[in-house]
């Protein structure tokens, strides 16, 4: 994985993540890429042209009017030079702009202007990055083939706390590194993806479910789409939004995935569980909202069917890839799951850390095989998504 000697065009527009983009220039410049620079007039309220300047040792392009610049390239042949064009940060305004064509200013001129990948990393408050009308924006530019890393969660500049927060500036160069690296090795592929919890019914206002958010399994499905393979996603109920090019099918409960899963798994090449699929259902739902009467109330609980283990055992079966969820004897436990389940890989998670795993944007896994495992580091989840692929291609010939 590597962006050495690649051109990188960077696009810094008006949010205040825009002080994290120079540090991004040094950390490009330091992996071997040849970085330049262009600015929005909002993003040099905020960071000075001089800085980037310095950091990419090329000058800023800025606008159309740079009367005493020495500028080299003017924007068209800026936007052929580059071999990726990298949007970091990526405002709200900034984001419509694209979505919707305009060429307003120098930036997103070079943006339609170009044939290589478009990467985008959004930056805004949370409210905004909800918005309906940036969500829309969103999906357009991913429909169309956009890249879009993050954004992740945490705090803000403005004090609230939420999705909308630029992906730090070593995240993005892994990201690069593995989009140079993604080649459509899955091309003709078809994968399917169970992603997000189930939730399985007590009486019509309850249910028993787990944490579950879908971003792993969502994760997946972006790489493996990123390979060139056809995505099939059967999900349970998730506030994440799945990648906009899969095909989705929602469902709630267990029995719901594993119906979904067992009427699409005949023309599927690699089936991965992701899912937090219950073990258990109730017995018996309550038509009517249970009354606390008593101190203590009993459930019944019945098993639900082993998706994972169901497709293992088809005659016909795909690439079957599960994963494991322990808190304890995490390698030993995967491996028995492994082998019991009769899988072809197995990537186990310990979901007893609160900073990986369920929810969060990053996850720690150790991939597993009959005859050997690979231990990833942490990483957010698209990026570890793509090391998943790199594995599987490398140690099983499954490639399109
Ligand atoms: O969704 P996120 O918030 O991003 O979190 C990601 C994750 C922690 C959910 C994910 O990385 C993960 O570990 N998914 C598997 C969770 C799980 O249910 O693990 P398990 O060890 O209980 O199950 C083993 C395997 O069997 C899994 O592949 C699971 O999808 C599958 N299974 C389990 C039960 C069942 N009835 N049917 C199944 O297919």
């Amino acid at each position: 994985m590597t962006i050495l000697n690649k051109k990188i065009l960077l696009g810094v527009t008006g949010g205040i993540a825009a002080y994290k983009s120079a540090d991004l220039v040094r950390k490009l410049r330091q992996a071997g890429a040849e970085v330049r620079v262009a600015m929005t007039e909002a993003a040099t309220r905020l960071v000075t042209p001089l800085t980037f300047q310095a950091l990419s040792g090329h000058q800023v392009m800025l606008d159309w009017e740079q009367p005493e610049s020495d500028f080299a390239m003017d924007h068209i042949a800026l936007a052929r030079w580059a071999d990726v064009i990298l949007i970091a940060p990526a405002t709200a305004d900034f984001m419509a702009h694209l979505a919707h064509g305009f060429a307003s200013d120098v930036l997103s001129t070079l943006c339609l202007a170009t044939t290589a990948p478009l990467v985008v990393a959004p930056a805004m408050n949370q409210q905004m990055w909800q918005h309906p009308a940036v969500q829309a924006n969103t999906a357009q530019l991913a429909a169309r083939g956009v890249h879009l890393v993050g954004p992740s969660s945490g705090d803000q500049a403005c004090g609230d706390v939420g999705e909308g927060r630029m992906v730090e500036p070593h995240e993005l160069v892994v990201f690069l590194s593995t989009l140079f690296q993604s080649s459509n090795r899955l091309k003709g592929k078809t994968v399917l993806i169970t992603a997000g919890p189930t939730q399985e019914s007590i009486d019509p206002v309850r249910y028993l479910s787990n944490h579950s958010s879908g971003k792993m399994g969502y994760a997946l499905a972006q790489a493996a789409l990123d390979e060139g393979a056809e995505v099939i996603i059967v999900t349970g109920p998730s506030a994440s939004r799945p990648p906009v090019s899969a095909s989705v099918i929602h469902v709630t409960t267990a029995q719901q995935m594993y119906d979904a899963v067992m009427g699409e798994i005949a023309t599927v090449d690699i089936f991965i569980a992701a899912a937090a699929v219950s073990d258990y259902r109730c017995e018996q739902v309550a038509t009517q909202k249970i009354k606390k009467n008593s101190d203590q109330y009993h459930l019944i609980l019945q098993r639900n069917p082993d998706i994972l283990a169901a497709v293992a055992n088809l005659e016909n079966r795909p690439f079957v890839f599960g994963f494991a969820a322990e808190t304890e004897n995490i390698l030993e436990n995967a491996r028995a799951k492994l082998r019991q389940k009769k899988l072809d890989m197995i990537a186990v998670n310990d979901v007893s850390n609160p900073k990986i795993g369920f929810l969060s944007d990053r996850n720690k896994l150790t991939i597993l095989w009959k005859d050997g495992e690979k231990e990833l580091q942490v990483s957010p989840k698209i990026m570890l998504a793509h090391d998943v692929m790199d594995v599987m291609l490398e140690q099983f010939n499954i490639e399109g």
